[in-house]
């Protein structure tokens, strides 16, 4: 009987630690996002925008808010989603391709 009773305690507990470690596991993992998305933004962004995306920048202008299909369309293609109006009617930007699959931390990053 008493080992039953300590069994069942360590099943209700283990039950607990695994619902908290799935909760924390969510957040982190938001926060990996935009920390990420900081940095990449850094590395290959800050060059011609501001720092602060809210502000423009010594080329780029300010692109805090930015959608995912504005990202998309202006970092893989140098393009902009259709309908869009852009903000500069320069064409400075290259178009950056390799950072594909860094689009999804980027958007979070301009978004948060
Ligand atoms: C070589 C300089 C340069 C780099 C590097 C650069 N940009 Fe730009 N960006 C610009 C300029 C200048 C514009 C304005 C349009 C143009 O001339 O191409 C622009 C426009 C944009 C726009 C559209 C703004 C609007 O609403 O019209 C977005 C979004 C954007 N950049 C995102 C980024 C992101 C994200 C990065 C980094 C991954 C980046 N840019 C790197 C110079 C740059």
């Amino acid at each position: 009987m008493k080992s039953f009773l300590i069994f069942s305690f360590f099943l209700i507990f283990s039950g607990c630690t695994k619902k908290d470690a799935a909760t924390t596991e969510t957040a982190s993992s938001e926060e990996q996002l935009l920390a990420r998305g900081q940095t990449i933004y850094k590395m290959n962004c800050i060059a011609c925008h501001n720092p602060d995306p809210a502000i423009d920048g010594p080329t780029g202008p300010s692109i805090k808010g930015s959608s995912l299909e504005l990202v998309q369309a202006r970092v893989l293609k140098g393009q902009y989603p259709e309908g869009y109006k852009p903000k500069r009617d320069t064409k400075v930007m290259p178009p950056l391709p390799h950072l594909e699959k860094e689009i999804p931390a980027i958007h979070a990053f301009l978004n948060k």
